[in-house]
């Protein structure tokens, strides 16, 4: 009897969880709150699933409970022994022909969608009818990051990919080691990234200008959880802007500061076997290009001078257990990390940023722009701490904040 309450108290306790972290779904990490197409039918998929299971299981209870009831062994009828029903064609074609039905219910929309998801040969046409240039991205799934090559425009980038809003994105997807899955959770459905040289297609559409999260979705290795990456939606303006500013860059410019500059030519004597500045093909670690203009530090970490110090002088080794950088044989002291840091930080060649998806859905922890109740929080909060200059440093103020 102890055991069973024991193991009904644990099954109680996980379903309150699961209910309590269901509720935790955020519009820039929810299938539950679509902002594009793909997801918009992946969740109605969801919910129509779910209602045929529900249907099921309210009738299949009704009709047991009723059984219970109606047919629960009367006094003084304990040898009585009701109708037998076995063998009952009428029985037997009614449990057979209802399931079916339900099946085809969920068949029909979900083949259909599949196929709609696939479909990456249909070029979308504007509104005076013209076809579309599409716009594809290459996609490399690597241990812990991801790589992106704008076919036809030269341009390279990794960990945050910029696309425009209202417009489909195909993507072309391999991954260099083991198997992983992009998952854009509030835009798209996921797609399995293989190593074996076949490449998986899909397309990406976001309704709404957001900095949307993508996680990989398939256990690659010990920081598979931590191997996350940005769908930045912009304006179609904004993203040719994009395009533009980051065509330009060649990683050739010179820093202003002399601190960057020495910075840079440290980074090009040690740094850049691996890393490139500028528009590149795949290498051993992401690309920079647009380095400083990044919402997170390793696709998770906020992008601090003190997580970049930690990152570069242990190589990440605990940060994100597992990546290839532990193994580059540069040893720089304390100086030689803030010049290189202080050149890192310089390469922001666009004023096209994840902020300026910020008319949407916006992950960053400073959520005092689309959320102004919370602003009155963190005013007081940094009321609190010292004076800090509100634009520039609300980042590292909120970041600060949240360490606390
Ligand atoms: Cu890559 Cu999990």
């Amino acid at each position: 009897m102890k055991g069973w309450m024991t193991r009904f108290k644990a099954v109680m306790a996980l379903t309150v969880m699961a209910l309590i972290l269901s509720g935790c779904g955020e519009p820039f990490l929810s299938t539950l709150q679509p902002r594009g197409e793909g997801a918009a039918m992946l969740l109605e998929l969801i919910i129509l699933s779910t209602v045929i299971m529900l249907f099921v299981f309210v009738v299949v209870m009704a009709i047991y409970i009723y059984v219970i009831i109606k047919f629960r062994q009367k006094k003084g009828q304990e040898d009585f022994i009701p109708k037998q029903t076995e063998g009952s064609h009428a029985l037997e074609t009614l449990w057979t022909v209802i399931p079916i039905i339900l099946l085809l219910i969920l068949a029909v929309p979900t083949v259909q969608y599949t196929f709609a998801f696939a479909d990456v040969n249909t070029p979308e046409v504007s509104e005076e009818g013209e076809e579309l240039d599409q716009i594809w991205i290459d996609v490399t799934g690597k241990q812990y990051w991801w790589h992106f090559e704008y076919e036809g425009l030269d341009v390279t980038t990794s960990q945050e990919i910029y696309i425009p809003t209202d417009r489909r994105v195909y993507l072309s997807m391999i991954s260099d080691d083991v198997i992983h899955s992009f998952w854009v959770p509030s835009i798209q459905g996921k797609m399995d990234v293989n190593p074996t040289g076949n490449r998986n297609e899909m397309w990406l559409q976001a309704d709404e200008e957001g900095v949307y999260w993508g996680k990989c979705a398939e256990l690659c290795g010990p920081s598979h959880s931590l191997m996350d990456f940005k769908v930045i939606a912009v304006s179609p303006g904004e993203f040719e802007e994009w395009v533009e500013d980051m065509q330009g860059v060649t990683g050739e410019e010179e820093p202003e500061t002399a601190t960057a500059q020495a910075g840079q030519e440290i980074y090009e004597e040690n740094c850049l076997s691996c890393h490139a500045v500028g528009s590149s093909p795949n290498k051993v670690g992401p690309n920079l290009t647009n380095f400083a203009d990044r919402d997170k530090l390793a696709g998770v970490f906020d992008m601090t001078e003190e997580n970049l110090f930690e990152w570069i002088d242990t190589k990440g080794e605990e940060m994100k257990p597992g990546n290839l950088m532990v193994d580059a044989p540069y040893d720089l002291n304390e100086e030689e990390i803030n010049q290189v840091i202080e050149y890192l930080m310089t390469l922001s060649p666009s004023d096209v940023t994840p902020e300026s998806a910020d008319n949407g859905v916006y992950i960053d922890s400073d959520l005092s722009d689309l959320f102004p109740e919370e602003e009155e929080d963190a005013d007081e909060e940094s009321e609190e701490d010292d004076e800090v200059d509100e634009d520039e440093e609300t980042d590292e103020e909120t970041d600060e904040n949240d360490e606390e």
